[in-house]
This record gives structure tokens, C-alpha cells and sequence, in this order.
């Protein structure tokens, strides 16, 4: 258990045999019994066969513990979302995000609150889709699908496996699609819920205006921007304070004083955060008409911009 878990929900992929047979009734011995187990037992076949992961609070993802940065480097290198990242990375940005639990889950809530019929979701810089799993968690809009973009290679290989294992344990999940692709360079359809979860701060600062603009003129009336960052303050002090208070996060989640050094010098150079008043006056510069903070731990925040 780390300081982002939000509940005991960690089940071994094993365990499923058990559940599936402790869930069907013991008292009737019908075809709907046999047909359950039946199918839990395909499902568990099929888990099988893909990279270790379980199912932790309804997400499918890896267990691997992140510890890429444990061992002295004589140089280290910039940050990038490359194989081994991706064989941690759902630990990583676990034990790295202050939050991230909550905000993963509630942005399933909240799109669910803003998904129109018939309309496109995009989960822009969806990583291994834990954003795009909430999605189909909570949007229950008739006709609504997915799109989740991100430009590594590897995250999109590994999502979609786990996309896959989410088809087969659930049932009547929305449709989707997943592009390798740069969101810089995409043709957005009409939408109605966008989340860029933690995405926009690997974006160049001077790219960020106009690809804000071009996700304002897809949105449709109801819908809504769902942008999550870490923040940097414009006060020295409590810049200093929380920054602070999140290296305590990431020590008592197991990172060692190498470790977070040598993390913060891989990433200084790829993430460049922006400041709450920044990202305000950006989104209301881009066309959005209200910007309002739904989520705040520590420097991690997530806003809701609407059209
Ligand atoms: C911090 S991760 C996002 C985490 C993810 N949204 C989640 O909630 O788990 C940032 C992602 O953005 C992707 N990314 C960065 N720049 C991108 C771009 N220009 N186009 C597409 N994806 C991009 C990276 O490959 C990475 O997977």
C-alpha cells in the first residue's frame, strides 16, 4: 500500500478463478451458473495470456515496481516514455502524482456529466489508457466512442493490450480506438469531453495556445476540457513549500533521495509546468468561457474548462 492507493482494491490476476466461482450461486446449479463460470474461465484464459497486470479498482495495469532511477547514473538522460518506462510506469506515476487515483477515476465521473449522444472522447496523451478505462467506467451516453492518442510507440502497444483485458472482463464498454500519433498534428472530430491528463505539460510551451484553440473549436455546447497539470506557483515561497511537501509524498511512497535527484534531472528539461493564472488565462485566451479547479494535492492540479 503507498499514499496514493485509494482503497485495498489490488486483486491478483489469480484470484479471479475464486470470485468467478464464489459469485455464481452455490444454491442453483442451472445453465446460468455453468455459463457463468464458463465465460469467467475464458476471461481468466485470456488474462493469461497477456504482461502481468491486475485489475486494481476496475483498472486493468502492470504491478512492476518503478525502479529505473535506483542505481547511480554517470549521466543521466532526458526523460522518455520509452520501453522500460512503460514496464512501470502505472507504479510511477502512482507513487509520483499526488492524487492521481482520484483524479483518474473522477474525470470518469465528471465526462460522464458532460458526454453528449453520439460524440467523440478523446483521451489525449493516454499512455497505457488508464484515463480512457475511466471513461468506459462511467460515460454511459448512447453512441459515444473513445479516441485515445499518444506518440510512444510503446505506451500504445501496451494500452491496447490492456484495452483488451478490459474487453474481457467487462461488458458493453464504449468503443475504442487507439492512434499513435502526435496531438499536435490531429484532426479533431466534434467532441464533447476531452482529457488531457497530465499531457499538456510535455507539449512546447509555444505549441500549447494553439492546440487549446483547436480542441476549443471541436468541443460542443455542453461539453468540456478536463486538463490536469503540476502546477508551478509564482509565489517563491509557497513554490518552495510545495515542492517540499512533495518530495515528502514521494519518500514516504518508497523513493530514495537518489532516486527523486535523479528523477527531477531526467524530467527538468521535457516538462515544463505552468503556473494556475498561466493555464487560466490561456484556456480563456484559446475561447474557453470558464476555467474552474475541481482538484488540488499539493503542486498536482486538474481544471475544467468550458466551451
Ligand atoms: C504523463 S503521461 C500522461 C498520463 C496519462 N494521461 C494518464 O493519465 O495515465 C504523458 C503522455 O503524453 C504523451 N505525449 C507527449 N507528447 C505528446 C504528443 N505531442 N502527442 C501525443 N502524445 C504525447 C507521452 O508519450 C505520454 O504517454
Amino acid at each position: 500500500m503507498n499514499v496514493n492507493d485509494n482503497a485495498g482494491y489490488l486483486i491478483p490476476s489469480g484470484a479471479w478463478t475464486t470470485i468467478a466461482s464464489k459469485l455464481a450461486p452455490t444454491s442453483f446449479h442451472g445453465s446460468w451458473a455453468r455459463r457463468f463460470i464458463r465465460q469467467s474461465a475464458h476471461r481468466i484464459a485470456n488474462l493469461a495470456k497477456m504482461p502481468a497486470f491486475s485489475a486494481s479498482a476496475g483498472t486493468v495495469v502492470s504491478k512492476e515496481p518503478d525502479r529505473l532511477f535506483a542505481q547511480p547514473l554517470a549521466q543521466v538522460p532526458d526523460f522518455a516514455f520509452n520501453e522500460d518506462v512503460v514496464r512501470v510506469f502505472p507504479d510511477m506515476i502512482k507513487r509520483s502524482v499526488p492524487g492521481y487515483p482520484t483524479i483518474v477515476e473522477n474525470l470518469g465521473v465528471l465526462a460522464a456529466q458532460f458526454a453528449q449522444p453520439n460524440s467523440v472522447l478523446y483521451d489525449l496523451g493516454s499512455s497505457l489508457g488508464a484515463v480512457t478505462q475511466a471513461l468506459r467506467r462511467h460515460v454511459r451516453s448512447d453512441g459515444c466512442r473513445v479516441i485515445a492518442v499518444d506518440n510512444s510507440a510503446a505506451m500504445v502497444e501496451r494500452c491496447r493490450e490492456y484495452l483488451n483485458g478490459q474487453d474481457s472482463m467487462f461488458q458493453e464498454l464504449l468503443p475504442v480506438e487507439v492512434i499513435e500519433g502526435d496531438i499536435l498534428a490531429l484532426e479533431f472530430q466534434p467532441t464533447s469531453v476531452v482529457a488531457l491528463n497530465f499531457t499538456l505539460q510535455f507539449i512546447a510551451p509555444e505549441q500549447r495556445l494553439a492546440l487549446l484553440t483547436r480542441i476549443r473549436q471541436a468541443l460542443l455546447p455542453g461539453g468540456a476540457l478536463i486538463l490536469s497539470e503540476k502546477l508551478r506557483f509564482n509565489d517563491s515561497e509557497e513554490h518552495a513549500l510545495l515542492t517540499d511537501l512533495h518530495v515528502a509524498f514521494k519518500r514516504a511512497n518508497g523513493y530514495s533521495e537518489l532516486e527523486i535527484a535523479q528523477k527531477r534531472s531526467a524530467i527538468e528539461n521535457v516538462m515544463k509546468p505552468d503556473s494556475l493564472e498561466e493555464h487560466r488565462e490561456r484556456l480563456l485566451a484559446a475561447g474557453f468561457s470558464k476555467v474552474v479547479p475541481w482538484f488540488q494535492c499539493l503542486n498536482f492540479a486538474s481544471l475544467i474548462a468550458l466551451p
